[in-house]
Formats: C-alpha cells, sequence, structure tokens
C-alpha cells in the first residue's frame, strides 16, 4: 500500500520550509527532457529528493530528481526538476505526493508539462500543445481510499480540470511571441510501452489528441487540493501506427531539446501573469 497521511505530507513540507528563503506560489513540474528551466531560477534552494522525507526518487533518463524553490520570471516558484510515473512503480498517491506538498509549502498554481505523442493527425513533433481537458486511462488515481478531508473533497469535481483562464493567459503569451499553441485533449496512459496502433485508432475515437505516461495522476491530486492547473505538452513524436517508423525516447529526447526555447520563453512570459 502506498497510502500517504497527512502527516507525512507535512514532515516533508516542514523539512522544505526550513530550508527555502520565500514561499512558493507557483508550481512547476517539466516533463521528459524540459528541465531547462532549473537553470533561469534565481536565489536557487536546491533540495534532492532523497533528502526529502517520504519523497520518492526518480528513475527515468532526463530527470534529475530535486526540488528547486527560488524566483522565476520574477515569481517565487518550486520546481520539480524530474517526476514520478507510475511505470516505475509507484502508486498514484505517491506520484502524486509532491503535488500535495507543494500545496502544503503554499503553491496555488500549478504549471504541468510532458512530452507527448500526437494523437491528432493535423499535429507535427515540435508543436506546443495546451492540455484543454485529459481522459485518465491509467484505471488509477491517487484518491481512492479513505479520504482526508484537510486535503479535499471526496467526490471533487473534475469539469475544469485545466483552468480556463489560465489557458487564455497562455494563448495570448504564444501570440505575444508569435506562434500559436494547438490546443488539445492528453489522454494518460500506464506505460512503459507505447501503444499500439490499435490502441491509438481506439484513443482518437475517444476524443484524444495527445498520448502520454504522465499528467494524469498528479492533476487529479492538485485539483482535489483546490490548485489551478496549466498544462502544457510538447508533441515529442507522432503516436504510434501514424508515420511508418518505429517510436523511441531518443526521438522524445530529440524534439523537446530541439524546442526548448520556445517551451522555455513560453513559460517565462505566461508565469508573470498566472
Ligand atoms: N506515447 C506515450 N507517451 C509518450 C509518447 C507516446 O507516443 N511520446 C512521449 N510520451
Amino acid at each position: 500500500m502506498n497510502e500517504l497521511t497527512a502527516g507525512q505530507i507535512r514532515e516533508a513540507a516542514d523539512y522544505i520550509s526550513a530550508r527555502m528563503k520565500e514561499k512558493p506560489e507557483v508550481g512547476l513540474i517539466m516533463g521528459s527532457g524540459l528541465g531547462i528551466l532549473g537553470d533561469y531560477i534565481n536565489d536557487a534552494v536546491t533540495i534532492a529528493y532523497r533528502d526529502i522525507p517520504h519523497f520518492p526518487v526518480s528513475t527515468v533518463e532526463g530527470h534529475a530528481g530535486e526540488l528547486m524553490i527560488g524566483t522565476f520570471a520574477g515569481r517565487p516558484v518550486v520546481l520539480m526538476r524530474g517526476r514520478f510515473h507510475m511505470y516505475e512503480g509507484y502508486g498514484p498517491e505517491l506520484t502524486s505526493f509532491p503535488v500535495r506538498v507543494m500545496k502544503a509549502i503554499g503553491v496555488n498554481k500549478l504549471v504541468v508539462t510532458n512530452a507527448a505523442g500526437g494523437i491528432n493527425t493535423g499535429y507535427e513533433p515540435g508543436n506546443l500543445m495546451l492540455i484543454s481537458d485529459h481522459i485518465n486511462l491509467t484505471g488509477r488515481s491517487p484518491l481512492v481510499g479513505p479520504n482526508d478531508s484537510q486535503l479535499g473533497l471526496r467526490f471533487p469535481d473534475m469539469s475544469e480540470a485545466y483552468s480556463r483562464r489560465l489557458r487564455e493567459l497562455a494563448r495570448q503569451t504564444a501570440d505575444k511571441q508569435g506562434f500559436s499553441l494547438r490546443e488539445g485533449v492528453y489522454i494518460g496512459v500506464l506505460g512503459p510501452s507505447y501503444e499500439t496502433p490499435a490502441e491509438i485508432r481506439m484513443m482518437r475515437i475517444m476524443g484524444a489528441d495527445a498520448v502520454g505516461m504522465s499528467t494524469v495522476a498528479e492533476v487529479i491530486a492538485a485539483r482535489h487540493s483546490g490548485i489551478e492547473v496549466l498544462g502544457i505538452s510538447c508533441i515529442s513524436n507522432m503516436a504510434a501506427g501514424i508515420l511508418d517508423q518505429p517510436l523511441s525516447h531518443d526521438e522524445v529526447m530529440e524534439t523537446t531539446e530541439r524546442v526548448k526555447s520556445k517551451f522555455l520563453g513560453l513559460i517565462q512570459g505566461v508565469v508573470p501573469l498566472l
């Protein structure tokens, strides 16, 4: 059992709070290859995940494994450099534990990013997609088990999981920077194998535009905690069966590397507005 208690969240939050200089308002969770944002945090206090009580440690290539608390684009933020995935063997509660801890140290807005496969055939690798909504196809939820009413409601509303207001701010920012964002539905899967072409056809019929192995558990926990969410996917590859070529993690990393400055500019532009 992975069940995490309010006490464990408190212990992790106290450990971090004792070391940070300023209370962060915005949480940032960066996906594969997008940890570069850490280089732009000023006056950062960096804390390795392994030093934080009850924190899991990430194992996937391209994810660093540290929390940075400092100022980004003029705002006090906390950045997760590297995140946890259910395919690593963590339950949904542990995967989203950092979101609970962020809330406990003062965060009320969260920017989540990820690399995702494009299901919408109008998309191209390198596109940035504003997540308008998600489909949780993992079959798991961080809210299963007894509900702690100090953390949130038993049956939280998910009708605006990805804030309309924050999406508008992201659109305006991209506009000002001279590019447009795609906007679509992210479907979250367990992984770690990529999907089959038949699964991708099914997901397209279900209304998904992009697929990935992260984000949904974190966003469910964030909404349960009352945190407002902005989600952005980097379309790192076309999903299985669309192009006549196999998928690889190398392709995912190459694409995120290629668009990282555009991506960084977008985050830098939008964070002060949140
Ligand atoms: N499928 C699932 N997860 C992903 C993909 C994909 O095609 N690309 C990046 N993450």
